[in-house]
C-alpha cells in the first residue's frame, strides 16, 4: 500500500515535472544519434579537406571553425583571394535543427546547401567536376567512398551527403540551461534566471524558441524601428520574390550565441551586450536598463553546451595525378 502510494507520487512529479519543462518555449537538446557512422567520418574529412577548394587553402573549417562555434568570429568571411563576403557566417553547429540553410533559406536542408560553397567563386571558388576529380585521383578516398556507397566513381551528391551526416553529428546538448529545463534547478544562478524570464516575459522567445532558440522561421529584421544594415542582404525576398519578404531572414539560433560573434546578418554587432540592445528596440520597442540588459546576456551564456569532441581527422595525401592547387591564381 504505502509503496503503491510513493509510486504513485513519484509518478505524479516526474509527470508534472516533465509538463513544466514542456511548458517552456525552449525544448532541451536530444544527443544525437549517429545512423552511419562510417558516412560522418567521411563527412568529416572532407568538411577540414581544403583540396576541395580552388587554392588548396579554404575548407569548410576555415569559416565555421569548430574550435571556435562553428564560425570565424569575422565581421562577414574571407573567401577565395582573400576576397571578402557579403554576409556573416552562421555556425554549423545544431544547423541541422534549421528549416532551411542560409539567412535566406535558399538551401532547403544540409546536402543542397554543401554544394554551394565548393563552387562560390567567392568562398572556395572550385567547381563541382573539379572536386570530384582531385577526389578520384586520391587512393585512399576512392577506397573510403566505396567502402560507404559501394562504387568506384566519387559523385558530388555523395561528398555533400558525406559533409550533410557529418553536420547531422554537430549538436550541443548539456547546456546549463538545457540542465535547469530538465530540472536540475541548481544549474542556473539568480541572475541568469531572471535574464530567462526577462527573455521570455519581453517576448524574445516569439521568434527564438524550440530546442535550437531560433531556426525555425523567417522573420523581419526591424519589426518596430527599421534596421540600418551594412551589408548589402535583402534576406527572403531574394528567394520568393515577394516583396513582403524583404529583410526577412532566418531567425538564428542562439545556442552558443556566446562564441559565435559578431551578431547579425551584417557582422555590426560586436558584442552580445549591443546585440540584446538592439533586439530590444528594433524587434520589440523595449529599451533594457543596464540591469536588464546584464541579466539576459548572463541567460543567453547559458545556452553553451557541449561542443563536438572528436579526434582530428587525418587527410589521405594527394598522389602523382592530383591537380595541383592554384593558390594565387587570378580572380
Ligand atoms: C569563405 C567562407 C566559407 C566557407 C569556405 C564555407 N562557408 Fe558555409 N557559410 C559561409 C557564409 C558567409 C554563410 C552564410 C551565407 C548566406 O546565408 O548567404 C554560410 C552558410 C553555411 C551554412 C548555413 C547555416 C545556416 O544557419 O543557415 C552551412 C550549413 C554551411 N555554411 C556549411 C558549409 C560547408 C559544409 C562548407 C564546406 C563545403 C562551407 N560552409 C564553406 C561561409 C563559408
Ligand atoms: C520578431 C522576431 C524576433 C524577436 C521578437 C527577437 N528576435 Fe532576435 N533575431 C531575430 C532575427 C530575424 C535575427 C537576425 C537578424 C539579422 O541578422 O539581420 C535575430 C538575431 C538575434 C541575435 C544575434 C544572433 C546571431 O547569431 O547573429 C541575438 C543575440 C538575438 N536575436 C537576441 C534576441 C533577444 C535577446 C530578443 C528579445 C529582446 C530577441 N532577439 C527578439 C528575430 C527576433
Amino acid at each position: 500500500m504505502q509503496i503503491h502510494l510513493l509510486i504513485a507520487s513519484l509518478l505524479i512529479a516526474g509527470s508534472s515535472g516533465a509538463w513544466a519543462a514542456s511548458n517552456e518555449p525552449i525544448q532541451p537538446i536530444p544527443q544525437v544519434k549517429v545512423a552511419n557512422p562510417a558516412l560522418a567520418e567521411l563527412g568529416k574529412k572532407l568538411f577540414f579537406d581544403p583540396r576541395l577548394s580552388k587554392s588548396g587553402f579554404i575548407s569548410c573549417n576555415s569559416c565555421h571553425n569548430l574550435s571556435m562555434g562553428g564560425t570565424d568570429n569575422l565581421k562577414t568571411s574571407v573567401g577565395h583571394n582573400w576576397n571578402e563576403g557579403p554576409i556573416n557566417s552562421p555556425t554549423v553547429l545544431n544547423s541541422s535543427m534549421n528549416l532551411a540553410q542560409f539567412w535566406d533559406g535558399r538551401a532547403k536542408d544540409l546536402q543542397e546547401q554543401a554544394g554551394g560553397p565548393i563552387a562560390n567563386p567567392g568562398e572556395m571558388a572550385s567547381n563541382h567536376a573539379l572536386a570530384v576529380e582531385v577526389l578520384q585521383s586520391i587512393p585512399a578516398y576512392v577506397a573510403e567512398f566505396k567502402k560507404v556507397f559501394g562504387n568506384d566513381k566519387v559523385t558530388i551528391e555523395e561528398v555533400t551527403k558525406a559533409i550533410a551526416a557529418f553536420e547531422e553529428t554537430l549538436v550541443t546538448p548539456n547546456s546549463r540551461f538545457d540542465k535547469w529545463l530538465k530540472g536540475d534547478k541548481k544549474a542556473l544562478t539568480a541572475q541568469e534566471l531572471a535574464g530567462y524570464n526577462l527573455f521570455k516575459d519581453s517576448g524574445c522567445t516569439a521568434c527564438h524558441n524550440g530546442p535550437a532558440v531560433g531556426g525555425n522561421s523567417y522573420q523581419k529584421m526591424g519589426v518596430v524601428e527599421p534596421y540600418k544594415a551594412s551589408s548589402p542582404a535583402e534576406g527572403r525576398v531574394a528567394v520568393t520574390g515577394q516583396d513582403a519578404d524583404r529583410f526577412n531572414f532566418k531567425v538564428p539560433t542562439l545556442r552558443n550565441v556566446e562564441m559565435t560573434y559578431p551578431y547579425f546578418h551584417d557582422g555590426a554587432a560586436n558584442t552580445l551586450k549591443e546585440a540584446v540592445d538592439t533586439m530590444g528596440r528594433v524587434q520589440l520597442g523595449k529599451k533594457f536598463s543596464d540591469d536588464e540588459n546584464a541579466k539576459v546576456v548572463a541567460f543567453l551564456k547559458t545556452l553553451t553546451g557541449d561542443q563536438p569532441d572528436f579526434k582530428l581527422p587525418i587527410l589521405p595525401p594527394s598522389s602523382d595525378s592530383t591537380p595541383r592547387s592554384e593558390p594565387f591564381a587570378k580572380k
